[in-house]
């Protein structure tokens, strides 16, 4: 449940005060809950930060996102149907348009009416291959951040969902802080990083590194190198990560371009998905080719990455999960921090908190 900040009693904020990882979320952006084949004419359940939605396609293909509790007797609306375009509840058959409004009720007797039952309805949009939500009551005034590189030919992409039993700021803090590739060195997905400067603004944290990396993909055949790491050879690139609130993406140097778009639970449960995408810039020859075949070539090559993808997230989550394992058992043991970069994020996601005016949960108020 979301909760109003109370009014300050001390010159010191209630989130100032607060832990990062008993922290609430911002509401007043757009997070993704879902992956747009994942939502079809069958009912998603999902949860952003406490609260339960059914997603669902109407006739016409248009994604709706409602309060997953049905308001006759409180169970998961999405355990049902849609019928034509109505969302029907499995219990008693219930019906409510897109609205939230009780649409029918199949046994209403002829001297009854409709109950005047409403649930909540959610701002939701489905754009780059995803599903974006606005978990937030007041009006989106914010657009989704975005994936140009989903539609475009030069990208090829690949996804790994991200799901741990952990505070977001543990995925954030993993992902900003670029001295961790030594966790990943069998993977060989960067080595040598070296924090440069950092830049930041009310919404963001931009940390640039150096690093080596291992492949460059300038020849069309050095996509083998993902597959193949006798191919690999390390070169020195800019890596640049960005806490771009809530989410997190990444360039090293122009072959790849990595996003991490986050769905938090509540707080010690994270969703996220990790598109890693490989530029095709450098094929001017390709580019002359027709779209068809620009087409079938970014899509025969999606999943490209998968398994650097899917075994960077394995390390990272266990990781992770074990951080937020020995909070909760010692709250008060405090890290030893040396990358300045997350002091400045765990900096920025309180302001953002404090931002929204809300606390989220009452594990917020026992600091
Ligand atoms: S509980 Fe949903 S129709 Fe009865
Ligand atoms: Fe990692």
């Amino acid at each position: 449940m979301l909760q109003k900040i109370p009014e300050p009693t001390s010159p010191i904020s209630p989130v100032r005060q607060i832990s990062v990882r008993k922290l609430g979320i911002n509401p007043n952006y757009w997070y993704v809950v879902a992956r747009s084949s994942e939502v079809t004419s069958q009912p998603l359940g999902v949860t952003i930060w406490h609260q339960a939605i059914a997603l669902y396609r109407d006739s016409t293909g248009k994604v709706h996102a409602l309060e997953d509790r049905c308001p006759h007797r409180q169970v998961k609306l999405s355990h049902g149907q849609v019928i034509g375009d109505e969302l029907e509840c499995a219990y008693h058959g219930w019906r409510f348009h897109s609205s939230g409004e009780c649409a029918a009720v199949p046994y209403l007797a002829a001297n009854q009416k409709l109950p005047n039952c409403q649930i909540r309805r959610y701002p939701v949009k489905e754009q780059d291959g995803f599903i974006w939500l606005f978990p937030s009551d007041v009006e989106p005034s914010v657009e989704p951040m975005g994936l140009p590189e989903w539609e475009h030919l030069n990208y090829i992409a690949t996804v790994s969902v991200i799901n741990t039993q952990a505070h977001y700021s543990y995925l954030i803090e993993n992902l900003m802080d670029m001295y961790h590739g030594h966790l990943h060195q069998d993977l060989q997905a960067w080595a040598e990083a070296s924090l440069q400067n950092i830049d930041e603004d009310e919404n963001s944290v931009n940390a640039h590194y150096t690093a080596q990396s291992y492949y460059k993909i300038d020849k069309i055949w050095s996509i083998s190198q993902l597959f193949f790491p006798a191919l690999r050879r390390l070169h020195s690139e800019p890596l640049d990560v960005s806490y771009v609130y809530p989410h997190w993406v990444s360039t090293l140097g122009k072959d790849f371009k990595i996003y991490c778009l986050l769905c938090p639970v509540h707080e010690t449960q994270t969703k996220a998905y990790l598109i890693h995408f490989t530029s095709l810039n450098a094929f001017w020859r390709l580019h002359k080719l027709p779209i068809w075949f620009r087409r079938f070539i970014k899509d025969s090559l999606f999943g490209a990455a998968q398994k650097l993808l899917d075994g960077l997230v394995i390390q990272d989550v266990k990781m992770i999960e074990e951080e937020q394992q020995a909070y909760l058992q010692n709250p008060e043991i405090r890290n030893y921090e040396l990358n300045r970069a997350l002091v400045i994020v765990q900096k920025l996601m309180k302001n953002q908190v404090e931002k929204s005016g809300l606390l989220v949960s009452k594990a917020a108020e026992d600091v």
